[in-house]
């Protein structure tokens, strides 16, 4: 038996390699999102027509959904560079000043992770999205003087798994507000066959569709997913992913039915074992199995909401009666697992 597969996991060199070898090249190539990538065209054209930068754009949602693609997308179909950075990098005002004085008009700076913005470096952040202007001070003291720079039109494109961390006077700045929503099954085996295509490997139609059915609804699980079942298939001497050899290389990697991975058994194991199901609050969650809180606000809580496991009531996080089941535990309304008698009630840990 190999280790269960964590789903999301902190990405190597290799997995940032691997993803940038996938990513779609154009806005057919995108697949699903077809609100968002209809309105995002509508704008581009028009920004064209006028030969002018597009409006900011901000787009948020679950990690892996697609929002660094989509803002690579952006530069290349406006035809203009890109300049990308995170909000944990920039640590200064300094810094954000020098990397806006360089940009060129219509160029497009891209920051991830955009909540984790410095207040400080938030703060000139403003005025260059509004009017493009940079105050900077000049010497110190009672010489100090005050200069407006004034910047080029560019376009400033944010991403964030967080939209609630991001304060009101920054969101207010963006014209262009997206949040990306898991995808459809549909999507994610169409995901699948073109990576299959790009990665040379023979996916059945099958195959596709049981590893997509197991892919939370996200991209990057998908092609992670394809890639450790290509390895169960090469070593097994199979010559292309079948129906049957994925559900095999799934199960074996403990990625259930409905895409479950290690860290959701524990998260919904210990909300039964130790706190009888909830409400419990997401803190005391996070302490209990050890791992960090805004890594479960932001990755497991939504899907696990998303599937109708979880749910947020004022005291707390709580399990619905289908995920007892799910586990193979008897739910609290007293209704049987699915599929099983009250004496088949497992302990998972
Ligand atoms: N709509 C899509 N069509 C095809 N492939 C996609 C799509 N969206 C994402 N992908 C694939 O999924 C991978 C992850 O996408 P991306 O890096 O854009 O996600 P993200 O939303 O920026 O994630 P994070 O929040 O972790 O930064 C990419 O390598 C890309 O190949
Ligand atoms: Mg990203």
């Amino acid at each position: 038996m190999t280790a269960p597969v964590v789903l999301n996991p902190v990405r190597t060199k290799e997995d940032v390699l691997f993803e940038d070898s996938l990513r779609p090249r154009s806005f057919d190539e995108f697949i699903g999102q077809d609100t968002i990538k209809a309105n995002l065209k509508i704008f581009i054209a028009a920004a064209r027509k006028r030969g002018e930068h597009l409006d900011h754009v901000l787009l948020y949602g679950p990690p892996g959904l697609g929002k660094t693609s989509l803002a690579y997308l952006l530069a290349k179909e406006l035809g203009v560079g890109i300049k990308p950075t995170s909000g944990p990098v920039i640590e200064r005002a300094g810094d954000l000043s020098a990397i806006l004085s360089n940009l060129q008009a219509k160029e497009i700076l891209f920051i991830d992770e955009i909540h984790r913005l410095q207040p400080a470096v938030e703060e000139i952040m403003y005025s260059a999205m509004e009017d493009f202007s940079l105050d900077i001070v000049i010497g110190q003291g009672p010489a100090a003087r005050s200069h407006k720079l004034t910047l080029k039109k560019f376009t400033l494109i944010g991403a964030t798994t967080r939209a609630g961390r991001i304060t009101a006077p920054l969101r207010s700045r963006f014209g262009i507000i997206h949040r990306l929503d898991y995808y459809r099954d549909e999507d994610i085996r169409q995901v699948l066959l073109r990576s299959a295509g790009l990665m040379k490997i023979r996916l059945e139609e099958e195959g596709a569709e049981a590893i997509a059915q197991r892919s939370r609804g996200t991209p990057r699980v998908a092609n992670r997913l394809l890639r450790r079942v290509r390895d169960y298939v090469d070593v097994r001497g199979g010559s292309a992913i079948t129906g049957s050899e994925a559900r095999y290389a799934l199960d074996m990697m403990e990625v259930d039915a409905v895409g479950l991975d290690d860290v959701d058994r524990k998260i919904l194991i210990t909300i039964i074992e130790n706190f009888g199901g909830g409400p419990v609050g997401i803190s005391t969650i996070a302490a209990a199995i050890d791992e960090d809180k805004d890594t479960i606000e932001s990755i497991y809580e939504p899907f696990l909401m998303r599937i109708g496991f979880l749910e947020r009531t004022q005291r707390g996080r709580k399990l619905t009666d289908r995920a007892w089941r799910h586990l193979g535990f008897a739910a609290p309304g007293g209704k049987e697992p699915a599929g099983k008698s009250g004496s088949s009630q497992k302990k998972l840990f």
